[in-house]
């Protein structure tokens, strides 16, 4: 059954039938390289891909939303008011796109009825693709579209990324969802995250694609240890700030680093400071060498940025340091390196087109034997931001 279908059959089963809906796609994404650079007012460097969450909405007359995940069928129907929101743990997911709307609300942007809404979801769950900031931009563009605020995508981004800092409690840097709603199909965004700076790079890689592949780890303690690598820096950055005048890690080049990294007292957040710089400065030299056709170099120094999130900044683990190593060694790959946050999720890999089928074989079986379980794969195909399909 294809999908609109199938959403168009949920929704009669939860609200009746689907007359007068409108529906919204919204990708999730990769990040190329950059990675825990954003919160250090870094660069990054991510694409939107075509997995993703739709949306089946309808306009309900009273103040009410009713909300419904194919994905999280077990979870029910969950309903909201569209105004003085809190956030309440036993509504699960859907406290990602209330929080989108009581961001909005608190900003003067006042939704004067609810919604009927059904999504769906084609991102791996918990694979560190973005799927919640897919949810919250998703969620930005339905209000965005069916108010007509007239609010531009970069501030639908930021409140985004404000209803996951503040709504729900996960103190994330701006990627995501800038990545999200800013995508534009074949190109990845160079992003200056200190400044929201951005340009769009066209990923011309003829004869190769891009293959994520999902470690599939099923627990994982992200967000605690994702918070302890943001205060490591914070403390690394108060360090060098008593000699350097400087606002962010990002402003530093690998050599100024280096002058004054003995000022950070302890060992480890040096470490994650070098992390922060080296990355920075890395993915400004992989934009400049993928811009003059040197995919080779391209995917070396995404090598480098595994390598430096393994060793400096520890956020890798077994699972995805045996798929990228392994990748490493395969026929036709250039680079592999993991994406996101890290402690599990997914790498991608630059692989030329006719290896595709021997990486998939021969990485999958080594992961497999030495993990225990198996990995999947994914093509990615490089797609536009959240926006509304017309019917
Ligand atoms: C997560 C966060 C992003 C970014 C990455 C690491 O995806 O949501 O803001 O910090 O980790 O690069």
């Amino acid at each position: 059954m294809d999908i609109m279908t199938m959403m168009k059959d949920n929704f009669k089963d939860c609200f009746g039938d689907a007359v007068n809906t409108r529906t919204y796609f919204s990708p999730g994404r990769i990040n190329l390289i950059g990675e825990h650079t954003d919160y250090n007012g870094g660069h990054v460097f991510p694409c939107a891909i075509s997995l993703g969450t739709y949306a089946l909405v309808a306009d309900r007359t009273d103040n009410k939303s009713r909300i419904f995940s194919i994905n999280m069928a077990d979870k029910g129907v969950i309903e909201f008011p569209m105004s003085g929101l809190k956030y309440d743990r036993a509504k699960d997911w859907a406290n990602y796109p209330i929080g989108v709307v009581d961001v909005f609300e608190k900003a003067g942007y006042k939704a004067d009825h609810g919604f009927d809404i059904v999504m769906y979801g084609t991102l791996p769950n918990g694979a560190g693709l973005s799927s919640s900031a897919s949810i919250e931009v998703l969620m930005a563009v339905i209000l965005n579209d069916t108010f007509n605020f007239g609010i531009d995508m970069v501030d639908m981004v930021k409140m985004s990324q404000q209803a996951e800092n503040k709504f729900v409690g996960v103190n994330c840097g701006i990627m995501d969802q800038f990545a999200v709603g800013m995508g534009k199909k074949d190109c990845a965004i160079l992003l200056d995250c200190n400044t929201l700076e951005y340009r769009y790079s066209k990923l011309a890689i003829d004869g190769y694609s891009i293959v994520i592949t999902n470690t599939n780890k099923k627990h994982s303690l992200g967000a605690s240890a994702y918070n302890q690598r943001r205060k490591q820096c914070e403390h690394a950055l108060s360090e060098l700030q008593q000699v350097k005048d400087i606002k962010s890690l990002g402003e530093l080049t690998n050599a100024e680093f280096d002058a004054i990294a003995d000022k950070v007292s302890d060992p480890l957040e040096r470490l994650r400071a070098r992390h922060a710089v080296y990355e920075n400065q890395r993915t400004l030299e992989a934009v400049a060498a993928l811009e003059k056709n040197d995919i080779a170099k391209f995917g070396k120094l995404m090598n480098d940025s595994h390598v430096s999130l393994r060793d400096d900044y520890d956020v890798t683990g077994v699972e995805l340091d045996t798929l990228a190593e392994v990748a490493w060694q395969q026929e036709g790959v250039l680079g592999s390196r993991m994406t996101g946050a890290g402690f599990g999720g997914c790498t991608i890999s630059i692989v030329k087109n006719e290896n595709i089928d021997d990486f998939k074989k021969n990485v999958g079986e080594i992961y497999t034997k030495r993990i225990g379980y198996e990995p999947s794969f994914y093509v990615a195909n490089i797609a536009d931001g959240t926006h509304k399909i017309e019917n």
